[in-house]
């Protein structure tokens, strides 16, 4: 990376960054890994020739995203091994038949995880001045819609055949699984430090705001509309905001 986005930053700063830029690396190889798996299953499963090719498309989109966040992690002092294949769990519960299982696990990756990833993105791009991070946070949100989308197809096709609602009750242990338990827990000065945001970094209490927030505008409205239940997730919601923890 260019200096310009990490140039004078305090010591604690930059490695917060380092480490976050780091961890998305390794989240953006197994988005690479689950969508060429997803495309797998689609086409298994029946779905349209465009939302294989899709899901397809996604997954290189997802391998250059990892090469952006490297270079990025890189510039502000980590190390990034050049090639690694992350494991790829099984993420839908056992019992499903694979038209379940498939839509469970683009929901979860693509309506939930891909539309709290846009979130984050944008209040980024609200913050960020380094032309070379702005140039990076641009192309990942480019490309995050369009994954995204693939989600809300997915899950209205399926609703149109009448088979999401068995989805409801599962929406929790989908949002449990995409955060870290540290969302709901106080941070530290550093992970409050509103430098941060200058390096592509959301504070801690930024962070809540944004999943909160994409959550009641974008995910619940959206699941609801595809008859998805969102009674038990909004739950999980408000339980997870006043746990004793905060
Ligand atoms: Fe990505
Ligand atoms: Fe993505």
């Amino acid at each position: 990376m260019s200096a310009d986005a990490d140039a004078g930053a305090p010591g604690s700063l930059r490695s917060l960054a380092a480490a976050a830029w780091k961890f998305r690396w390794l989240v953006e190889l197994e988005a690479e890994a689950r969508f060429a798996r997803l495309a797998q299953r689609l086409e298994q499963i029946g779905a349209g020739r465009e939302m294989v090719d899709l899901a397809r498309r996604c997954s290189q989109d997802e391998r250059r995203h990892a090469g952006l966040c490297a270079e990025l992690a890189t510039g502000y002092g980590e190390s990034v091994p050049r090639e690694f294949s992350p494991r790829l769990r099984e993420i839908a519960p056992r019992g499903l038949l694979l038209r379940g299982q498939v839509l469970y696990e683009v929901v979860a990756s693509c309506c939930i995880t891909e539309t709290e990833s846009m979130g984050v993105l944008t209040a980024l791009l609200e913050a960020v001045r380094s032309p070379r991070l702005r140039q990076v946070l641009h192309e990942l949100a480019r490309d995050e819609v369009r994954h995204s989308r693939l989600g809300w197809a997915h899950l209205a096709a399926e609703y149109a055949q009448g088979t999401t609602a068995f989805l409801g009750p599962l929406v929790p242990a989908m949002l449990e699984g995409s955060v870290g338990p540290e969302l709901f827990t106080r941070g530290s000065p550093d992970d409050e430090d509103e430098g941060l945001l200058e390096h592509g970094v959301l504070t801690r209490r930024r962070k809540l705001e944004v999943f909160r927030g994409t959550l009641e505008e974008v995910v619940f409205p959206g699941l609801d509309r595809f008859g998805v239940d969102t009674a038990p997730a909004r739950a999980w919601l408000t339980d997870k905001l006043h746990a004793p923890t905060r």
